[in-house]
């Protein structure tokens, strides 16, 4: 369904980790360098989860996927670069001018954000926006879309 066109807003039922990651993995097909994800929900919803199927598709191995802890971006080598980062620690409004956004957001790799919305003015313009909600225990509901899609591109 992701695979060839993206409609613009594709739902899932996932009713395990491992259709999470499934999942995720459908999305990675379109994935290219320079693209960024928003990872959007509560506490626990699985967007960790999903960077793991977003890392395994890229060659790097899910097991080195976790939420960076003391650090605000963890990098992985694969395919490509993969820059996820986890801003929920980010408290103050102003610790986001610490992070050069740019060099990850406008570079070569893939970031996923978890977190996004303290992401502030830094917010990019285009993005895939994943979003995740408790539907039970084991059951998320996962929609995937690409809101930025069809705003025109800055001219170079
Ligand atoms: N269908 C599912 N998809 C993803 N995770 C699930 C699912 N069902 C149960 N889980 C469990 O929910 C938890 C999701 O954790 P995960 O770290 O991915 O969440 P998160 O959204 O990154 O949370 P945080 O905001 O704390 O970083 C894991 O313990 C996982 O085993
Ligand atoms: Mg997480």
């Amino acid at each position: 369904m992701l695979k060839k066109k993206l409609i613009p807003k594709v739902s899932f039922i996932s009713n395990s980790e491992d259709e999470t990651i499934l999942c995720a993995q459908r999305l990675a097909g379109q994935l290219k360098a320079g693209d960024i994800v928003l990872l959007q929900g509560d506490l626990g919803a699985g967007k960790t989860t999903f960077v793991k199927g977003l890392a395994r598709a890229f060659k790097v191995s899910p097991q080195k996927v976790n939420s960076p802890t003391f650090v605000l971006m963890n990098y992985y080598k694969g395919k490509l670069a993969i820059y996820h980062f986890d801003l929920y620690r980010l408290g103050d409004p102003k610790e986001v001018d610490t992070v050069d956004f740019d060099e990850y957001f406008y570079g070569e790799g893939i970031s996923l954000i978890e977190w996004p919305e303290r992401l502030g003015e830094y917010k990019p313009k285009q993005y895939y926006l994943v979003e995740f909600q408790h539907k039970g225990e084991q059951k998320r509901k996962i929609c995937i879309s690409c809101p930025s899609k069809h705003q025109p591109k800055s001219s170079h």
